[in-house]
């Protein structure tokens, strides 16, 4: 691969979730067109965002995060990105009311064409094929023209951001971008030198690395190091406080509040345990926000993959108690939904025989509108505000 801006400091580490391109050429050719692309977002706009994110981690702003599991590039720049844009603009309004603070709105969404996987293929009536690991990858369909990793994807994945952003801009929603920062080929050819000499990715505002990478010696922990961006990492049950310890150390060495922000995937049975000597590690303020939906995914007698919103809105009650008791700030939530009128979560009128009805996720079940806003007046009713 043709070296970055960062020297490839983070080529030289062990590096896990990556493709396996059949034609590594082809691969390498694609990454040298986009490290001549114009980057997606703009520095001012990511320095914007970090700034926010400092309040966040002070509890004087609250975040609201959202968006598909899998976004898809069928759907890139179409109304789906405006509907999106709507729940989490609703969602928000909601919240700021209710909590009197400012609510910084951010899209899991313009870049989120990459998913990690537990299992490198999947066998369905005998026949075994590679697992969907993104539109950035290969395709979602079962078949095996589909799931052969294709590198040419990763030029789509910058098209279809583009366009996702251009529509976002046209909504003048001030919403940010965000997705996980897993293909460090795509993100490394999109890195940017700004004249100052700080070295931002360009992909995206946000950047996160997953529970599944977020290892201290790892690829893409050195790869989040070296840049500017605000970045977030996810913490599931497996975390330790010497993690969190570890991770401060290495991601936010100046204590800079609004560079990094912990997101807590826990289980709506297991947070009230496992996030106490997590936010109690954190020797510096650093921004805390719940996903109440990754700890609490479970497979239906038919074998689809779901979620309820009582047990996302009970770790979300778990998230707020614990960082009451612990005297750390609950800086926001970060959910996958969608503005479409989706069956895949449980609850807020969705009973599970009811699912097959419209489970169009490419991944993981995402709330639908009603789902999402039901949730924001939830957590509004917590705090003492009428539901709207
Ligand atoms: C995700 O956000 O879709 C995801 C894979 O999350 P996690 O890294 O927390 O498992
Ligand atoms: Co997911």
């Amino acid at each position: 691969m043709s070296d970055d801006v960062l020297g490839g400091t983070w080529r030289r580490l062990p590096v896990v979730q990556q493709p396996d391109w059949p034609d590594p050429e082809a691969a390498h050719q694609v990454v040298r067109d986009l490290a001549s692309r114009e980057p997606l977002v703009t520095v001012d706009d990511t320095d914007r965002l970090r700034r926010e994110l400092a309040a966040v981690a002070h509890g004087q702003a609250f975040l609201v995060q959202g968006g598909d599991c899998a976004e898809l590039f069928a759907e890139a720049g179409s109304e789906a990105v405006d509907r999106t844009v709507g729940v989490l603009s609703g969602m928000a309004g909601v919240l700021t009311t209710a909590l009197g603070i400012p609510v910084v709105t951010v899209g899991r969404f313009a870049g989120q064409y990459a998913k990690p996987r537990s299992n490198s293929h999947e066998e369905r009536g005998g026949v075994v094929l590679p697992v969907y690991r993104g539109d950035a990858v290969n395709g979602a369909r079962f078949t095996r023209e589909d799931r052969t990793p294709d590198p040419r994807r990763l030029a789509r994945a910058y098209d279809a951001s583009a366009a996702t952003l251009a529509r976002v801009r046209t909504l003048r929603a001030s919403c940010y971008t965000s997705h996980e920062g897993l293909l460090l080929d795509y993100e490394a050819a999109l890195l940017r030198r700004s004249p100052d000499g700080r070295v931002h990715a360009g992909s995206t505002h946000l950047l996160w690395i997953g529970d599944r990478t977020r290892q201290a010696g790892g690829a893409h922990v050195e790869f989040a190091r070296r840049i500017a961006n605000p970045v977030a990492v996810k913490l599931g049950p497996t975390a330790t406080p010497g993690d969190v310890r570890t991770l401060l150390e290495l991601l936010d060495p100046d204590g800079e509040p609004g560079r990094l922000t912990f997101v807590t995937r826990l289980g709506a049975d297991r947070v009230r345990d496992l996030l106490p000597p997590l936010a109690e590690a954190a020797d510096r303020p650093v921004g805390w926000v719940c996903d109440p939906m990754h700890g609490n995914g479970r497979i239906t007698a038919d074998g689809r993959k779901t979620r309820a919103v009582d047990d996302v809105l009970a770790e979300i009650d778990g998230f707020f108690a614990v960082h009451r008791e612990s005297g750390t700030h609950p800086g926001g939530l970060h959910l996958e939904l969608t503005g479409d009128d989706v069956t895949e979560c449980v609850g807020g009128g969705v009973v599970e025989a009811n699912l097959g009805r419209r489970y169009t996720t490419a991944c993981d079940p995402r709330l639908n509108a009603t789902q999402a806003l039901g949730l924001a007046n939830a957590v509004a009713a917590r705090f003492g505000a009428v539901p709207a």
